[in-house]
């Protein structure tokens, strides 16, 4: 078992949690900012807290705080040598001040090689980055337009408190956009692959807050009870995902919002819906079954995990669209042209985001590329067509050495024939009689190289011809399958068990797995096009490195959907799980 860590600053809530700064008492205060904090009276209303502190005041963020901001913070603050920062407003004076702290803590080590630790208290006005809580600060590179997030646990505040007046504010269109962020920041939670008991109680609890309260903000901006809930849940998802990490909806987020400008939990609902469908097209039954009970805490009821997954990302889409947020980039009115042109440094950006790599499941560049163009344009999941040539397989024998001494003679070798599509398989030239009390099927051909068990198979006619009843198995699946006499050149074995009529299955090598959302182990159904088209159901997918993609179905069933040699399959259908 992997070993988590969880820990949280001190937070103070509710109405009145400003009080708790009339503990600074004769102490160098700084606040970090942004205008409209100066210019609305709160920096005024939060001084008024704190009467025997004295305050320094730097009042220039602006969103997507960048690195010239920390620096132009810092310089303001050195000579004053705050013991405290206050950092007060949405996720982006949080950061930055963050970022000024730690700038300032190193120019003061640098110069008087001291150690230095100034307490740092965080106050959100906005119910959205839970950054009051975490050890992330989000700080833009002005060079490139890219955003970074820095972790660290100097980053995490000593304390953080949410006073729900604060927040009353905040205009409808920032609260929908900051709440998608709660949103987001506890979905990516649950599912990342950080989670754990600890951050699953606070993500589920923050889905519940948020679902319920969000809406009634966006009705009525001032519902004092509603605001109080989504700031708690604000600050409660921010520590789950601080514990847990975040996944693809924010690596995309950074990437996207960075270049584009777009605000943070606007792009972020805008990612969610999406990102939520390729992950579940990706799932392991784990991830489903998260992504399930986040769809339960949303009051989605129904039986089916795929059709409770598609509610989900509906609700999402119409909790969006409810909220006035655009659907794709397109909508959005971003310049397309523009945005192709980012297109290979957005890739890589994601990529290396440090919130991809908790993602439930590891993108590839492709689909990192697919989901860039299903944000431009639908914001919708166009999962890439999986087909599949069909290889026909006739009765054959596998061979283990013992065996095949007795059949060809001591030591003997089987002859390639031909080469089959799975690298290192071939058909040989030998070949031998099925026999059984009710009937011989000659000429059935010998499959190399050889294995460690003998291994007949064939189809279901073969088996009413010989009189045994073969069961539908993978191959090396052989428990009490029935056995068959082998009559070879120079002798003859009589075979116990190892008859079976081989189950359908498909053979892919895992970077094409990765790339079309399929794992070893998982059924899907293939369609069959033409004349006698039909869809084959429960194919086993078979993972194995080298493998050439090709579906395996024996005579019967090729005949049976008119199916010839290399003829293809498209993917159809739900997946289901062994
Ligand atoms: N550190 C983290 O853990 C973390 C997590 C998520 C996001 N972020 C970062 O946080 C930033 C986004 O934060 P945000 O969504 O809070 O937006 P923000 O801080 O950029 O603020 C958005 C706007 O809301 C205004 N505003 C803030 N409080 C207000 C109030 N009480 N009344 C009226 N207006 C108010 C601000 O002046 C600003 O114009 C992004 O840079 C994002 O990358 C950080
Ligand atoms: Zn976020
Ligand atoms: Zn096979």
């Amino acid at each position: 078992m992997a070993s988590y860590f969880f820990s949280s600053p001190r937070v103070y809530f509710g109405d009145g949690a400003l009080t708790a700064l009339n503990s600074l008492i004769n102490k160098k205060v700084a606040i970090v900012t942004d205008e409209f904090m100066v210019t609305s009276g709160k920096v005024a209303y939060l001084t008024e807290q704190m009467p025997q502190a004295t305050v320094s005041v730097y009042g220039k963020v602006r969103p997507d705080p960048d690195t010239d901001i920390l620096q132009e913070g810092a310089a303001q603050f050195k000579a004053f040598r705050p013991q405290v920062i206050i950092a007060l407003g949405g996720g982006s004076s949080l950061d930055a001040a963050k970022g000024i702290k730690v700038t300032l803590e190193d120019h003061y080590q640098r110069t008087d090689s001291r150690q230095y630790d100034i307490e740092l208290i965080a106050i959100p006005t906005t119910s959205g980055s839970g950054s009051e809580v975490t050890s992330y600060a989000i700080i833009s590179d002005p060079q490139n337009g890219r955003k970074y997030p820095l972790v660290s646990q100097a980053l995490v505040p000593d304390t953080a408190i949410l006073d729900p007046q604060l927040v009353l504010s905040v205009p409808r269109h920032i609260a929908v956009d900051t709440g998608m962020d709660v949103l987001t920041h506890a979905i990516e939670a649950l599912v990342s692959t950080g989670a754990n008991d600890f951050s699953d109680a606070l993500a589920e609890k923050a889905i519940a807050l948020t679902w319920q309260h969000l809406p009634q903000i966006y009705e009525d901006d001032k519902d004092v009870a509603a605001r109080t809930h989504m700031h708690n849940a604000s600050c409660m998802a921010g520590m789950a995902f601080n514990s847990a990490g975040l996944g693809l909806v924010h690596g995309m987020a950074h990437a996207i919002g960075g270049m584009l400008h777009i605000p943070h939990g606007k792009i972020n609902a805008m990612l969610l819906p999406l990102v939520t469908e390729f992950n579940a097209a990706h799932a392991s039954p784990e991830t489903t079954r998260r992504y399930c009970l986040c769809a339960q805490i949303m009051g989605i009821a129904t039986a089916d995990p795929q059709d409770m997954i598609s509610q989900l990302v509906e609700r999402l889409r119409q909790l969006n669209q409810q909220f006035g947020i655009p659907c794709s980039l397109k909508e959005l009115g971003t310049d397309l042209a523009a945005y192709e042109t980012m297109r290979p440094l957005l890739t890589q950006a994601v990529l290396a985001d440090g919130c991809t790599a908790s993602n439930p499941c590891t993108p590839c560049a492709q689909s990192i590329d697919l989901l860039l163009s299903c944000i431009a344009e639908t914001g919708e999941y166009r999962a890439p067509k999986f087909a599949v040539p069909v290889g026909i397989s006739n009765r054959h024998v596998h061979l283990c050495r013992e065996d095949m001494d007795v059949l060809f003679g001591y030591d003997s070798t089987l002859t390639r024939l031909k080469a089959v599509k799975q690298p290192g398989q071939f058909a040989a030239e030998e070949t031998v009689t099925l026999r059984t009390p009710k009937g011989d099927i000659p000429n059935v051909r010998v499959l190399g190289p050889l294995r460690s068990v003998t291994q007949i198979e064939i189809s279901v006619a073969d088996s009413f011809a010989l009189g045994v009843k073969a069961p539908v198995r993978m191959s090396g699946d052989l428990e009490n399958s029935p056995g068959v006499e082998l009559v070879g050149p120079k002798g003859q074995v009589s075979k116990p068990h190892g008859t079976i009529v081989a189950w359908r299955h498909i053979h892919i090598s895992p970077q094409e797995a990765e790339h079309h959302g399929l794992r070893d182990g998982m059924e899907i159904d293939l369609q069959a096009q033409g004349q006698r088209a039909g869809i084959l159901s429960h194919v086993l997918v078979r993972v194995s490195a080298d493998a050439v993609p090709e579906l395996h179905i024996d005579v019967e069933e090729a005949n049976g959907l008119g199916l010839r040699n290399g003829d293809l399959l498209f993917r159809t259908g739900k997946v289901t799980h062994p």
